[in-house]
C-alpha cells in the first residue's frame, strides 16, 4: 500500500479528524504491537495512516510505548514520511502555551528505553547520521503548509526528551535551558532516532501544552485542567496544517 503521510497522534490526539474511508489494521510486527491498530484513510485524495502513540484510549505512559513496534507497523505498511505530533512544555519565552514548533534538534534524556532496532541477534549494526534529526524536506513543507493555512508555527527549537512520566523539577528544567533545550517532552525520543534507521523522512509537529517548570512568568503550578485545554486549542489547529501539507 502507497501511504503518502503517516501521523503518530500524541497527548489530546486519539484519531484524526476527516479521514475519508478508514481502516483500521490490526498489525503486528517482529517487535510486538503498536499502540493502537493504525487507521488508514484518504484525506485531500490521498492515502494517510494514523496511530495513537499512547493507545486509543490513552492507557501507555511514554516509558511503556513501544517505539519500536509503532515504526514499524507504519514502515510495514508503507509509510515513509511521518509526522510525529508530540505535546510539549515551554522553555523558551515564546515558546508559551498554544505555541506550535517545528524544532529542528533534540537531546535525548531518557533512560533505560528500547532506543534501537539493531541490538537484535543477527540485525546489522549501524551508526545512522543523525546529526540533523528531523528531516529538513518534510520541515519545509510543514512549514510552508501553515503558513498556506495561516497558522503561525515557530521554525526551529531544540526539544529536550525526558524520561517521565513525572514532570521536571525547576532545575532539572533550568539545566536542559542551559544545555540548549527550547522544549521538553517525554515521547520524541527513540521515536525520532527509530525513524531515522529505517530511512524514514521524520519531523515533530510539538504543541505546548504548558511552560515547563519554573518557566510560567506568572509563577503559576502547572494543573491539569489548564493543559488540557491549551493542548486542546492547539491540537485543534493540526488538521488544517496537515490538509494544507496533502494539497501540494
Ligand atoms: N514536561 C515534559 N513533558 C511534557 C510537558 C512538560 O512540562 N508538558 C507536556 N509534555
Amino acid at each position: 500500500m502507497k501511504i503518502d503521510l503517516a501521523l503518530i497522534g500524541g497527548t489530546g490526539l486519539y484519531a484524526f479528524p476527516g479521514l475519508e474511508e478508514p481502516r483500521r489494521h490490526e498489525v503486528t510486527t517482529r517487535w510486538g504491537a503498536p499502540s493502537a491498530p493504525v487507521v488508514t484513510g484518504m484525506l485531500k485524495d490521498r492515502r494517510v495512516a494514523f496511530l495513537a502513540r499512547h493507545g486509543e484510549g490513552h492507557t501507555l505512559t511514554p516509558h511503556r510505548i513501544n517505539y519500536r513496534a509503532n515504526i514499524a507497523a507504519l514502515y510495514e505498511l508503507g509509510a515513509r514520511r511521518v509526522i510525529g505530533v508530540n505535546a510539549v512544555g515551554g522553555i523558551r519565552a515564546d515558546m508559551a502555551p498554544r505555541a506550535i514548533v517545528l524544532p529542528d534538534q533534540l537531546i535525548d534524556y531518557t533512560s533505560g528505553r528500547v532506543s534501537s532496532f539493531c541490538d537484535a541477534e543477527g540485525e546489522a549494526v549501524l551508526h545512522i547520521d543523525f546529526s540533523e534529526p528531523y528531516s529538513a524536506n518534510l520541515r519545509a513543507e510543514l512549514l510552508a503548509a501553515a503558513q498556506r493555512a495561516r497558522i503561525a508555527v515557530i521554525a526551529g527549537g531544540c526539544y529536550g526528551a525526558t524520561q517521565g512520566p513525572r514532570l521536571e523539577t525547576n532545575a532539572e528544567i533550568e539545566r536542559m535551558r542551559r544545555d540548549g533545550c527550547h522544549l521538553v517532552g517525554m515521547t520524541g525520543m527513540p521515536e525520532a532516532a527509530l525513524a531515522r534507521e529505517l530511512g524514514i523522512e521524520y519531523a515533530c509537529l510539538a504543541l505546548v501544552a504548558n511552560w515547563a517548570a519554573g518557566c510560567d512568568p506568572h509563577a503559576a503550578q502547572i494543573s491539569m485542567e489548564e493543559i488540557h485545554a491549551h493542548l486542546a486549542a492547539a491540537t485543534a489547529q493540526v488538521p488544517p496544517i496537515i490538509a494544507a501539507l496533502l494539497e501540494t
